[in-house]
């Protein structure tokens, strides 16, 4: 998975293009290259190895290319180690054919067989060098311009990609063309942009299109001609992005993440505002209208991290309230595991950034199963939005960290709504209860920001475990499915070993590990467990844990147990994770940055993982 940009326009082109990889690192950042050309045909290349910065210090921040039309390419390595070598844009031997690539040909094998077959040889180890090569091949071998041999590429490769091209004797233009990997092009009234992702654009334009799959395109200084496989020009509607460019800026925050711990209580009302209308929870825009929702006996959610998470806290809730048997599978695992899907099923893919092949995967293992599918995406127009048969859009906003906050904050009211009305529709619970649920969720926002107050207290018992090597979190019910997330949190930007456990667990083996100081931290949100977990905390704390309290107010007895306690207002036992999400979130937070690391892109992470 990498990041993509494009500029064809009257301004010097380098400097957009690094400025909009600038804004795409978190899609990858091992290597990064730019190829512009000039008026008169010469296509300059220069890549790097590194962050995108050593492409800065190389090109002297875009001044030393020169050009007003250029492509741009920001790394994460899938096929071939990351260096400068593999670093795209890709060339033709003869830079008749020029490209940067994101996505992954699974056949590039062959392709590159092939080709050299046809005396053709490569520099580098990736499969991108073999599209550049193949669209060489047939467009000098047949001859008839780029959207011929651009679509006879596309019907060679397997696999999925988002490709911007520049051919050398086509000046003043760009062509793209996209299969499964995500692509957003912008114009302005003299210029033309395409990028992976929005915030690449936002400083430049608004309006913008969306290129379906195995659909190409010539990109001019302000204008854009779509054309389909087979060459036949397409129509497209523009659309226009609402969010605003500080929206993918740090907005005064030291890190992303910690703008976007600040953002979700915005993000929870939004969401419920998009789908919360008159004390109705309205589905209908997501497609999934009531006889749909009637027909449903029994749900799977497949999904990646922490959406998996959000999983396993509505398989509670949907089975609470809608008395519907609900199963939550890695998507990883679902996808291969040729499921038994049963009639009147759904399958829920959730995903923040709506193109983690797994989860991609997952929609399409269904919709082969002829199941119905619900997509919980973040990204409009992302690529499991378009092929699930309806889609919740969470209204996290751009969510440009790694680990992710807002989006699984916003996620978890999506399922909540999607609980409520499942079990409304089918008669499980009466209109006071749905009416009473709808209005302890309004009370969230202002809840989050209530734990949100206590923050600078987590950050002083935090920094006490700066130097841990390992820590638990232990729950039951929806207290572990919250476990769960706060480990991936604490491990993912911390980099220190944590496990979650379901409380009942420990005895199982796992006590054997704790030790003198341990760090356990207990979550008791859940009024009917909260003894249960309270003495598995007691447990360990005779071998000698450290114990943190993660509970609601009002339990002041639990300081008798655990050596610190932090307090979550009331709420209903159903949304209680919304809120002891938080202080995890701010746990791992605050232990990365005491731990001086690089917070908002942690190492070996990507923001979205496009690849198996
Ligand atoms: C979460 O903090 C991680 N960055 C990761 O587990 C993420 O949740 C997972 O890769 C799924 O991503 P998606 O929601 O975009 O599908």
């Amino acid at each position: 998975m990498c990041g993509i940009v494009g500029y064809v326009g009257p301004e010097q082109a380098a400097p957009i293009l690094l400025e909009g990889l600038t804004r795409l690192e978190y899609r990858g950042y091992d290597s990064a290259g730019l190829a512009v050309r000039d008026g008169n045909n010469r296509v300059e290349v220069v890549k790097a190895k590194g962050r995108l910065k050593a492409l800065k210090d190389k090109t002297n921040d875009g001044s030393a290319l020169k050009g007003n039309t250029g492509i741009g390419h920001t790394r994460w390595a899938t096929h071939g180690e990351p260096s400068e070598n593999n670093a795209h844009p890709h060339i033709s031997d003869d830079l008749n054919v020029v490209a940067v690539h994101n996505g992954i040909i699974e056949n590039f094998t062959e392709i590159k067989e092939k080709l050299i077959k046809n005396r053709y040889s490569f520099y580098s180890e990736t499969d991108t060098e073999a599209i550049v090569k193949l669209i060489d091949y047939y467009y000098k071998k047949y001859n008839i311009g780029p959207i011929d041999a651009i679509a006879k590429t596309m019907v060679r490769v397997r696999g999925s990609y988002a490709i911007a091209v520049m051919f050398k004797d086509l000046p003043g233009e760009i062509w793209v063309a996209r299969k499964d990997s995500p692509m957003i092009i912008g114009v302005s009234d003299d210029a033309t942009y395409v990028a992976s992702d929005v915030p690449a654009i936002l400083n430049h334009t608004r309006s913008v299109y969306y290129i379906g799959n195995l659909e190409m395109a010539c990109l001019r200084a302000g204008e854009v001609h779509f054309y389909n496989l087979d060459g036949d020009e397409i129509g497209k509607e523009l659309s226009t992005i609402e969010w605003d460019t500080e929206a993918a800026e740090k907005g005064g925050f030291e890190h992303f993440m910690m703008k976007e711990i600040h953002e979700q209580p915005k993000a929870v009302s939004d969401t419920m505002n998009a789908y919360v209308k008159d004390g109705s929870i309205d589905f209908e825009a997501a497609g999934l209208s009531s006889e749909k929702l009637k027909k449903v006996k029994r749900v799977y959610i497949a999904a990646c991290g922490s959406a998996y998470h959000v999983g396993m806290t509505a398989q509670y809730i949907i089975e609470s309230l809608a008395r519907v048997p609900v199963r939550v599978e890695l998507a990883s695992e679902f996808r291969y595991r040729n499921p038994i899907l049963e009639e009147d099923s759904l399958v829920i893919a959730i995903s923040q950034s709506g193109e983690t092949a797994d989860t991609l995967a997952a929609i399409r293992e269904a919709k082969e199963n002829g199941v119905p599918t619900l997509g919980i995406v973040n990204v409009v127009g992302s690529s499991i939005a378009r092929e699930a048969d309806s889609v919740i859009n969470t209204m996290a906003g751009p969510e440009i960290a790694v680990a992710t906050t807002k989006a699984y904050s916003a996620q978890l009211i999506a399922m909540y709504l999607f609980a409520i009305k499942l079990a409304f529709e089918n008669g499980k619970i009466d209109k006071e209860r749905h009416d009473g649920l709808l209005a302890e969720m309004a009370t969230l926002p202002s809840k989050i920001s209530k734990v949100l107050e206590d923050k600078e207290r987590i950050q002083w018992f935090t920094a006490k475990f700066s130097l841990a090597h390992d820590v638990f979190f232990i729950g039951r019910g929806m207290d572990y499915a919250i476990c769960l997330e706060g480990s991936l949190k604490m491990k993912e930007i911390s980099y220190i070993h944590s496990e979650a456990y379901a409380a009942g667990e420990l005895k199982h083996g796992t006590i054997s590990l704790v030790e003198d100081g341990t760090l356990v931290i207990g979550v008791l949100t859940q009024p009917e467990l909260y003894e249960k977990t309270r003495s598995n905390l007691v447990e360990v704390k005779s071998r000698g844990a450290y114990l943190m309290g993660l509970t609601s107010a009002g339990n002041y007895g639990i300081e008798d147990t655990v050596d610190f306690t932090i307090y979550i207002p009331k709420t209903d036992p159903l949304f209680a994770d919304s809120l002891a999400v938080v202080p995890l979130q701010l746990m791992g937070y605050y232990m990365s940055v005491g731990r001086g690391l690089d917070v908002d892109k942690p190492r070996n992470l990507a923001k979205s993982v496009t690849v198996e």
